[in-house]
């Protein structure tokens, strides 16, 4: 069966709970409205660890067919970790899934690709799915070339992932991210290729297939539908343009 598409809002270091109630509470409805069919394309949101508790209470009480996750978690299990949130206490919160190795932790927190397979390693550990982020720097892209950098996160982070793993990965060329310079569709799948690839060779074929791969940097509802006819697209993670409800819905409802 077709991989559903998966569209996602990281919402960053914006939003505080009051206003991520409203938000999810307007989205909601303004999908229904629009009779979204959530089986068709599923919709995830990434507020704030603060704002987490408040968009759960919310989902839950008005049973809202949204995934909600975090926007990274500890590779630690508990103890002695001031600042840190674990994969457990995001379990527990019913977090489905949670952004592992945004460019903004390795570039502005100096994570590391071995940190990265931790963390993928505690969320998997809980159940959660990892949204694996990938991509690579526009001096990256002149030296290397596109994919290089990518596929080489993408094999360290599944370093100590099995093959039963239900993991989300997103390519997000740096360079795309914020700046308005979006790849092009083309580009997005070429890299999406090569990173099913490595799906293939590290977790096997079926893993490969059903493993959805999301595009990311410059989204908005005016290009999403041209990422979304490439194969090996399936989604997006959205940043800027997913602090706005009406279009983040847009980019929800491209087809
Ligand atoms: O996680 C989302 C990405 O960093 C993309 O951000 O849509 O603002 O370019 P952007």
């Amino acid at each position: 069966p077709r991989r559903t598409p998966l569209i996602a809002g990281n919402w960053k270091m914006n939003l505080d709970h009051l206003q991520a109630i409203a938000f999810v509470q307007k989205l909601a409805w303004s999908l229904k409205d629009a009779n979204h069919d959530f089986t068709a394309v599923e919709v995830a949101v990434f507020p704030p660890f603060t704002d987490i508790r408040s968009v759960q209470t919310l989902i839950s009480a008005d049973k809202l067919p949204l995934a909600f996750g975090a926007q990274d978690v500890s590779a630690q299990e508990s103890g002695a970790f001031t600042g840190e949130i674990s994969a457990a206490f995001l379990a527990k919160l019913e977090c489905q899934y949670v952004i592992i190795g945004h460019s903004e932790r390795r570039t502005l927190h100096n994570e590391t690709d071995e940190q990265v397979a931790a963390k993928v390693t505690a969320a998997l550990g809980q159940n959660l799915v990892p949204l694996i982020c990938v991509g690579e720097t526009a001096a990256d892209l002149e030296l290397h070339g596109p994919s290089a950098v990518p596929v080489a996160q993408l094999r360290a982070a599944l370093a100590g992932v099995s093959n039963a793993a239900d993991i989300v990965v997103a390519y997000e060329p740096v360079w795309a991210i914020g700046s308005g310079k979006a790849a092009t569709p083309e580009q997005a799948e070429q890299v999406a290729a090569q990173l099913r690839l490595v799906l293939q060779e590290t977790l096997g074929q079926d893993v490969a297939d059903k493993t959805r791969i999301l595009y990311g940097g410059s989204v908005k509802s005016g290009n999403i539908a041209a990422y979304m006819r490439e194969p090996n697209v399936d989604g997006a993670l959205v940043g800027g343009a997913s602090l706005d409800v009406t279009e983040f819905g847009n980019i929800v409802r491209y087809l």
